[in-house]
């Protein structure tokens, strides 16, 4: 396994629509490992394969909280089939937004379907943070941030300030 850089705003490749897995084989389990891996040492509890430059509808998600046993899920092509009515609102985060939070609304459960790390069929009725995450990687597969989802004020605050982070950055200069 290994880590692998993540794309951060304002770069365009998280814009990209991801393609559909065509394979469930032994590199695409590989890329979703990494991904783990990546994911569990930014820390983060959920990523999209687009974040490591991959244009994949592939993304994996943690919800164990600290002291937990790891809990690992690998969806692929994943589908929402429904949402509810009622809707919820959470602070969201994002790996390629680093250090920004802010809440978002969306709706409180979804059923998704997927094909997990076997490529088998699954459906999963998500609530709470599960709903809300799958939600937030899904957006990530069709190029939209969760920043799309708050003012049009407050998301140009946020893209200003990482175009000039990523032009203040010093060539070889870690930054994290
Ligand atoms: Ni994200």
């Amino acid at each position: 396994m290994s880590i692998k850089p993540l794309i951060i705003l304002p770069d365009p490749v998280l814009r990209q629509v991801s393609k559909p897995v065509e394979r469930v084989d032994a590199d695409l389990r590989k890329l979703a490992d990494d991904m783990l891996e990546t994911m569990y040492d930014a820390p983060g509890i959920g990523l999209a394969a687009i974040q490591v430059g991959e244009p994949r509808r592939l993304l994996v998600i943690d919800l164990a909280k600290e002291g937990e046993p790891p809990a690992p899920h690998v969806f692929i092509n994943p589908e929402v089939l429904e949402s509810s009515d009622q809707r919820s609102v959470y602070e969201e985060g994002c790996l390629s937004i680093p250090d920004y939070y802010a809440e978002v609304e969306r709706p409180a459960s979804v059923r998704v379907k997927y094909l997990d790390r076997d490529g088998k069929l699954q459906e999963i009725k998500a609530e709470g943070l599960m709903a809300t995450c799958l939600q937030h990687e899904i957006d990530h597969l069709n190029g939209v941030l969760f920043i799309d989802h708050i003012s049009k004020l407050k998301r140009d605050m946020v893209v200003r300030k990482f175009r000039k982070l990523a032009k203040d950055k010093v060539p070889g200069k870690m930054v994290g």
